[in-house]
């Protein structure tokens, strides 16, 4: 069966170049790409992106990260892979959250670091479960960014039709 998860090219990734890098990695998990954009990063995308880290001490600064304020790349990459066990494949792949801790073969531990104030730079997002995963998803992506239906939607009538997730 399958199963979403979203991807995000941190602007460290993107600065680096490792884009077509970090796509080649992936594409070992045969997964299928379902969605891809280029995304302008909001103070409240990435606030609500990483709400669950609010009380951290590193909040403001990955706040910071995502919106490409330390790298001069004000953008992020965000893509949504499918397929069977999707999540554990592509976080097998991205090593773990610690880039010092991520097997040195693995993106995070070829490419990441951690800053002087302590502060993880590890390249990709991966969402972490299921629940993550499409609450993510949600968030960055409308239903009509997708070519799979992934999770139920609805018809919203305002001066044009779009549809919205339900
Ligand atoms: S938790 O505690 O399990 O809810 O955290 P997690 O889901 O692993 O996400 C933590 C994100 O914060 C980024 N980050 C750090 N985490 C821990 N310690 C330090 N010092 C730190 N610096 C940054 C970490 O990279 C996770 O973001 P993502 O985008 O998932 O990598």
């Amino acid at each position: 069966m399958g199963q979403a998860v979203l991807i995000l090219i941190k602007p460290d990734g993107l600065k680096k170049s490792l884009t077509g890098n970090i796509l080649t990695r992936l594409s070992e998990t045969k997964l299928e790409i379902v969605a891809a954009k280029m995304v302008r990063v909001t103070q409240a995308l990435a606030e609500e992106h990483y709400k669950h880290l609010k009380d951290k001490p590193f909040f403001n600064e990955i706040i910071q990260y995502l919106q490409g304020e330390l790298h001069d790349r004000k953008k992020v990459m965000a893509l949504i892979y499918w397929g069977p066990d999707a999540i554990k494949k592509c976080r097998e792949l991205a090593g773990a959250t610690n880039p010092e801790e991520a097997e040195s073969t693995s993106i995070r531990g070829s490419y990441g670091r951690i800053t002087t104030s302590g502060v993880y730079e590890n390249v990709i997002h991966v969402s972490s479960n299921d629940s993550e995963a499409e609450r993510e998803i949600k968030l960055w992506f409308a239903p009509d960014d997708v070519i799979v239906d992934l999770y139920p939607t609805k018809i919203i009538q305002k001066d044009i039709k779009f549809k919205d997730w339900a």
